[in-house]
């Protein structure tokens, strides 16, 4: 995330938490189990959703400007978790390492989301899930996907890399995970690139 574009971030999420993401992110953190990472954590919008249970939280953050307003949000708050810098590309963990893996808004920023997945795939423990929320292309063949394809390179420089045109669902299946849950919205008071989300649950195969 460009450094200039971490302190306006939540303000410019805020009309879309406030429509439709609060109440996803809370029905997806309510599937987490056990030793959690979060991915790409940002400036911590999901921190209050987890569910109380959580108690082993790790938050990965490589960017520097998303990583301090983290820190500051966790240092004035009462969650307890370690923060991590690395990228989703190398990730620092043994294998078959947590219960539950969780992406939310992050898998169009990664520039080799194959891999991050890949990594991903790797540190769940065999039966673990990983709980996703993502933004991407809008049905082929309509006028919103052409319009995605148009702005996405100055979109890309001006919302730290970030893709319009990524299809989540089909990335997550390419990686070998299997998708048990899925569904499709419209992301309300979002600008109309980036309305088309998908959010849901994949598991590692036993
Ligand atoms: C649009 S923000 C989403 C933040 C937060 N997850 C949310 O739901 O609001 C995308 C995040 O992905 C992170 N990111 C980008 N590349 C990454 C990578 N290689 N590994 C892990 N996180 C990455 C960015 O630093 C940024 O914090």
């Amino acid at each position: 995330m460009s450094w200039f574009f971490a302190p306006f971030y939540d303000r410019f999420m805020r009309a879309s938490e406030e429509a439709c993401l609060i109440s996803w992110r809370k029905e997806l953190l309510a599937k987490a189990s056990g030793k959690t990472l979060e991915i790409g954590a940002g400036t911590g919008a999901n921190l209050d959703s987890y569910p109380a249970h959580i108690q082993d939280l790790t938050l990965l953050e490589p960017d520097n400007a998303m990583r301090g307003l983290l820190e500051k949000r966790i240092a004035s708050g009462s969650f307890k978790a370690t923060i991590c810098a690395n990228s989703a590309t190398e990730l620092p963990f043994p294998d078959n390492h947590f219960d539950t893996v969780l992406c939310t808004l992050v898998l169009c920023s990664i520039p080799d989301q194959h891999r991050a997945l890949q990594e991903i795939k790797r540190v769940l423990k065999p039966g673990g899930c990983f709980l996703f929320l993502e933004h991407g292309a809008a049905p082929e063949d309509s006028s919103r996907l052409n319009w995605q394809r148009r702005l996405e390179p100055l979109w890309k420089i001006f919302a730290g890399g970030c893709r319009l045109t990524r299809r989540a669902d089909k990335d997550i299946e390419g990686s070998g995970l299997i998708i048990e849950e899925i569904q499709r919205e419209s992301m309300r008071k979002a600008l109309p690139i980036t309305r088309p989300t998908v959010r849901g649950l994949a598991r590692k195969a036993l």
